[in-house]
């Protein structure tokens, strides 16, 4: 079976004030009765995956396990890191912890942050991936591009393999404005989804290959981990002197033993307000309201309270998002609310 391994490390600024440092998005219930993260793990709940093993920081450890057990699932390993490094450490300690008892173990590497409505359709491309996967190849998830986003990476169609997958011919991750255009011009481009399928043993390859300090400091960080509570709390020590990257910038641009799949269904990384609306329904002017708000006369508008003590009401309104949280409100021009992730790193900064 294949090993899920969840991440649920990161800490949303884009959906700000609803994801917090204290509680980020994927923890929320943003869309549906289950989290994010919740619903990440349901996906993989059939036969064909062994139980999930999760990622994720000292303060959300209770929130991600009560969470799972809240729907019934029994989590594999849950690895504590000490501090945020980033995926490129977190991946690489759970395929050491995975390749303990086989090398050969298929990981799905599947972040928490996203929302796939059709999940046979993303089941299949899964099962697509593995011949290529079992090959020793990282096998990365293809989404149809539909503008110049720069937040996300970009993977270049090489040619189809003998093993149902495309070669990848580069990986370009968070390209500039210019970089991206050019890119969506010419059609060979899909965007990543974040959702990475290998053999444990590949993916340690490709860090000695690529990474080999970070190869070292992680494998110290979990052969001294100290178990605690039925967590693996990750040595502090050796943590810490890990480069805080990513997985894309650390090896997805590096390595050679690159395929794509190119994912079919829907996926959307709920990267902002604007997203999240597309997710919710929407009246004929373009409006959206969630619990006790009311928008009068609006248009092309979105007004969110998560509590049911403040109402919104909206007069007149167009192209504003407003969302109001028990201790903090958004107001915002749907224009700027791309930016609202460079402002709460401001914020973050002056307290
Ligand atoms: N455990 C752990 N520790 N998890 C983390 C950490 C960490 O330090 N940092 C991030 N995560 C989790 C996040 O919670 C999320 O579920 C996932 O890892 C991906 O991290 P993001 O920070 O959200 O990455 P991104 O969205 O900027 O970029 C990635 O995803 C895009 C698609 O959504 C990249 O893979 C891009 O190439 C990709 O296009
Ligand atoms: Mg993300």
């Amino acid at each position: 079976p294949i090993t899920p391994v969840i991440l649920c490390g990161g800490s949303g600024t884009r959906l700000w004030p609803l994801s917090r440092k204290s509680y980020p998005k994927q923890f929320t219930k943003l869309i549906g009765n289950d989290s994010l993260f919740q619903q990440s793990a349901s996906r993989f709940t059939s036969p064909a995956f062994a139980a999930p093993v999760v990622v994720t920081n000292s303060d959300f450890r209770f929130t991600a396990t009560q969470q799972l057990s809240d729907i019934g699932i029994d989590p594999g390993a849950v690895l504590i890191e000490p501090e945020a490094r980033n995926t490129a450490p977190a991946l690489l300690a759970a395929a050491l912890k995975v390749i303990e008892d086989d090398p050969d173990t298929l990981i799905l590497a599947a972040p928490s942050d996203h929302f796939i409505k059709d999940t046979d359709t993303f089941l299949a491309s899964v099962e697509r991936a593995v011949p290529c996967a079992l090959n020793g190849q990282i096998v990365t998830f293809g989404i149809l591009p539909t503008h110049p986003e720069t937040g996300y990476g970009y993977l270049e169609l090489g040619d189809e393999t003998a093993d149902g997958c495309t070669a990848l011919h580069r990986f370009v991750e968070k390209p500039d404005l210019k970089t991206a255009q050019d890119m969506l011009a010419t059609d060979r481009f899909l965007w990543n989804a974040g959702i990475f399928l290998y053999k444990a043993s590949t993916l340690v390859d490709a860090f000695s290959k690529h990474a080999p300090d970070m190869l070292g400091l992680v494998a110290t960080a979990v052969s001294a981990a100290q178990h605690d509570l039925g967590f693996l709390r990750l040595d502090p020590t050796a943590w810490a002197a890990c480069e805080d990257i990513s997985i894309d910038f650390a090896i997805m641009e590096k390595a050679s033993n690159l395929a794509v799949i190119k994912h079919e269904g829907d996926w959307s990384d709920l990267g902002g307000w604007d997203a999240i609306q597309k997710q919710m329904p929407t009246d004929d002017d373009g409006v959206s309201t969630h619990g006790p708000s009311l928008a009068v006369d609006c248009a092309n508008t979105l007004l969110r309270s998560e509590n049911d003590d403040v109402q919104i009401v909206g007069l007149g309104l167009s192209d504003i998002v407003a969302i109001a949280m028990p201790d903090a409100v958004l107001v915002a021009d749907r224009s700027r609310v791309a930016d609202l992730g460079v402002v709460v790193k401001e914020m973050r900064k002056h307290k």
